[in-house]
């Protein structure tokens, strides 16, 4: 497999079965407001996910993914708003009517009962052979044929998260809710999982959401991120769009990294602008700032955007190296301008800048037409 591919592109259309790839509902959710006991968890989130899609939600520790999560599977009631599944309001209907499978961060197996009988448990409308040939056809699709007879605490991590799944996956929902499924799971065993994961939605053609706090996951498997911050949605896009285009500085530096450096605008006329770093360099944007000349604002810049110079060269801002990680084809460099601003810049390890032993100076100049400026908060 190609590393550099994400997984959802990695796995070619030809591997899925095209008879199944009309399981999956659209979904719809749209001015969700909820407050637990008076604080709010969710205020005015709204999102679509394709049928068949699948979608990240992605944001740091207590924006309301999980909320968001619940409210569309049905556990809690929103204050306001409407979740609708295909052409259905599903936003009264109760859980057990939607037909949305949901995997929980802890699995959530029953202890005492066997690989078999956790599975089995969804299935309620089917009998003795029948229930027991479904079973195997969820096990086969989850690859644990083999585990049936096995208690939940006989098997690994990876293992349960699968039996998880086939469970959500037995009452044939429309729509898949994952909370930070492989979040308890090794690296390793994480990428593997995040490859079945994708070979069986394609399979199966559900829509998907899936609950991370990790971009680098969130962009690797879904081909829709939704970006929460304190409740709201910052952005929703495909992942270039989000990466290449973030609307504002927190999208910017959570999905991907970025350096961010304060400055304030010295000039600004239709075509050009001055920004004044906090170092007191000046840098030259040819394009208007989009702020008045004396704002305060913050300019926001990937490492593959940030290039590096051995010698002093016409614009360049003197750097001191701290710190150089090869990481695969690159070399990241962690770097602090005059005043301490810290900066990261990625460079191919070819080039000769490379080998310098940290301490030194370099001389970085920053690729304009990429460098985002934002209003300083
Ligand atoms: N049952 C509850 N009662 C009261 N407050 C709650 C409850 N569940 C969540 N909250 C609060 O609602 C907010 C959103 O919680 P939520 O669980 O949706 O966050 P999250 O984004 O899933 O976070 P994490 O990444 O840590 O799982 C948090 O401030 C949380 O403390
Ligand atoms: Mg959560």
């Amino acid at each position: 497999m190609d590393a550099t591919l994400p997984l959802r592109d990695a796995i070619s259309p030809a591997e899925a079965s095209p008879a199944s790839a009309r399981l999956g509902e659209a979904l719809s959710v749209a001015g969700i407001v909820h407050a637990y006991s008076g604080a709010p968890a969710v205020d005015d989130v709204s999102f679509d996910v394709p049928a068949g899609g699948v979608a990240a939600i992605l944001g740091p520790s207590g924006c309301g993914k999980s909320t968001m999560l619940r409210i569309i599977s049905g556990l809690v009631t929103p204050t306001a708003g409407v979740v609708r599944l295909g052409a259905r309001d599903v936003t009264r209907m109760p859980a057990r009517e939607r037909r949305v499978g949901m995997v929980f961060q802890n699995y959530a197996l029953f202890p005492h009962m066997t690989v078999r009988e956790n599975v089995g448990y969804g299935l309620s409308g089917l009998k003795g052979p029948e229930k027991r040939a479904e079973v195997d056809k969820l096990l086969a699709l989850v690859r644990l044929e083999k585990f049936a007879d096995r208690l939940p605490r006989q098997m690994s991590g990876g293992q349960q998260q699968r039996v998880a799944v086939a469970r959500a996956l037995a009452p044939r929902p429309t729509l898949l809710l994952l909370d930070e499924p492989f979040a308890a799971l090794d690296r390793a065993l994480r990428a593997d999982m995040q490859f079945e994961f994708l070979r069986l939605q394609r399979e199966l053609g559900i829509t998907t959401i899936l609950v991370t706090h990790d971009q680098e996951e969130a962009q690797a498997v879904a081909d829709r991120l939704i970006v929460m911050n304190a409740g709201k949605v910052e952005q929703a896009g495909s992942p270039s769009e989000l990466y290449d285009r973030p609307r504002t500085l927190f999208v910017n530096t959570f999905v991907g990294q970025a350096s961010v450096i304060k400055a304030s605008v010295a000039a600004e006329s239709e075509t050009a602008s001055t920004l004044r770093l906090s170092t007191g360099d000046e840098i030259h944007l040819p394009r208007r700032s989009g702020f008045m000349r004396g704002t305060n604002v913050v300019i926001a810049v990937r490492p593959e955007h940030v290039v590096l110079h051995e010698k002093p060269a016409p614009g360049a801002i003197p750097a001191r190296r701290m710190m150089a990680v090869p990481q695969g084809p690159l070399r990241l460099h962690d770097l602090l301008l005059a005043d301490g601003t810290p900066l990261k810049a990625a460079e191919r390890r070819a080039s000769g800048a490379s080998d310098a032993p940290p301490g030194g100076t370099v001389h970085v100049t920053f690729e304009l037409d990429h460098c985002r400026l934002y209003p300083s908060s």
